[in-house]
């Protein structure tokens, strides 16, 4: 590389998201790239002219451990939709002059489906303009639903999590012994693909047996059987643990955490804000059968947990950023990153890269085949799927008994 990069990242973060930064900052000055800049909140802060230069942040290797080892957006994150070129030329042109006074050779952006957007829009107005830069996509999401990938990076950690803490959350609940039994609830976020609740089947091993229900939101969800199946599972033991995404949805579409209240919240993408299942299920449930009933929201939990992280994970993000730089380096533009499953076992996997036209705005569901016939759990493929993905751990740096984090000033 002879001129410089740029980096941003966009969407949801991820316990992994920072290993990509930091693969992408690594990669891109061993390939001779000059200066090495990130985004501040992704496109609309490049759009503000907010970027920093990232060789001031990580000035030695510890730094890049830190890095990895940190969650969320270090560079601090967007949902942002680009007009199309034909509605707002003008931001295009913003944009692409912001890059040349930079002097930007390739231009990385690590995210998930709607930031292939992104990706998708600057790269087709660079092929209308005849405009040098290349544009390539890192993937990302704990969601996991990005189209034409084995997996993404930030999934696998957050899966991790979530089976430890549902395992943790079993334990617990059969302590207390209460006259009507307890019934706990775990929403799991992942929007419209049941990916990360099915990774709750994670718990059950020969020291558990698991959650006792499992909904995802590919499969429509119905009240009544609903607790008519917790009353079942409750006449034969005092504890009944389910795990439900925050997207399940009656079948005549309503999310059913709108049942509770209404959606005020939509983001840029017209995505409604999911919260509050587990809590009008828990409620439904403590009406219907008396029981005592406990909501647990993972919420922000499962996506920063990193120290919990997968060690494949963190690997993965880390390789994923360098093969991002390679493939600009090398000439791609309009691409993403995938990676490519090559064994189980032993577990293998290797990146390439594919036309992101294919993969913006996807969404890639859990197969029907990997939910069971009554749609209350996922099947043993499901789990031989992502068990490989949570595998090893990444110790972080402990500083006076807690980790430690690569630290930025959030008011740049
Ligand atoms: O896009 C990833 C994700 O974590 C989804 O699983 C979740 O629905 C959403 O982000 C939550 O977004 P926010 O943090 O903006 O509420």
């Amino acid at each position: 590389m002879k001129r410089n990069v740029i980096v941003g990242q966009s969407g949801g973060p991820t316990a992994a998201i920072n290993s990509s930064l930091a693969g992408v900052y690594r990669t891109a000055r061993d390939r001779g790239a000059h200066k090495v800049y990130g985004m501040l909140h992704g496109i609309q802060g490049l759009l503000q002219e907010r970027y920093l230069d990232l060789s001031e942040y990580i000035t030695t290797e510890l730094d890049a451990e830190l890095l990895k080892r940190t969650p969320a957006a270090f560079l601090g994150s967007c949902r942002y939709k680009l007009p199309e070129i034909h509605e707002d030329q003008a931001v295009y042109e913003k944009i692409f002059s912001i890059l040349d006074k930079l002097d930007i050779e390739a231009f990385i952006y690590i995210g998930g489906n709607d930031s292939m957007d992104t990706i998708k829009k600057l790269s087709d107005y660079a092929i209308v303009t005849g405009h040098p830069t290349r544009f390539i996509g890192c993937p990302k999401t704990i969601d996991n639903d990005l189209a034409l990938t084995d997996h993404t990076p930030g999934y696998g950690s957050a899966a991790k999590y979530i089976g430890t803490s549902v395992k943790e959350i079993i334990r617990d609940s059969f302590c207390l012994e209460y006259s009507k039994g307890l019934v706990s609830i775990v929403e799991i976020m992942g929007r419209n693909a049941g990916w990360l609740t099915g990774a709750a089947a994670l718990a059950k091993g020969e020291d558990c047996e698991g959650p006792d229900l499992i909904y995802l939101p590919e499969i429509p969800f119905d009240l009544h059987a609903f607790s008519e199946k917790v009353k079942e599972i409750l006449s034969k033991k005092p504890s009944v643990v389910v795990a439900v995404s925050e997207g399940i949805r009656t079948a005549d579409g309503t999310y059913v955490c709108e049942l509770g209240s209404s959606i005020d919240f939509v983001d840029a993408f017209g995505h409604k804000q999911l919260s509050g299942t587990a809590s009008y299920l828990a409620s439904f449930i403590a009406g219907e059968i008396g029981c005592k009933t406990r909501a647990i929201e993972l919420s922000s939990l499962q996506r920063s947990a990193s120290h919990a992280a997968s060690r494949v994970d963190i690997l993965e993000a880390y390789q994923v950023g360098g093969a991002a730089v390679k493939a600009a380096d090398e000439g791609d533009s309009g691409k993403m990153v995938v990676l490519n499953r090559l064994s189980d076992d032993p577990y293998q996997c290797g990146t390439e890269v594919k036309d992101v036209h294919k993969i913006a705005n996807d969404e890639k569901l859990v197969p029907r085949e990997w939910v069971n016939e009554e749609g209350t759990g996922v099947t043993d493929e499901f789990v031989a799927y992502v068990r490989p993905l949570i595998q090893g751990d990444v110790s972080p740096v402990m500083v006076d008994g807690i980790p430690r984090h690569l630290f930025r000033p959030y008011n740049l």
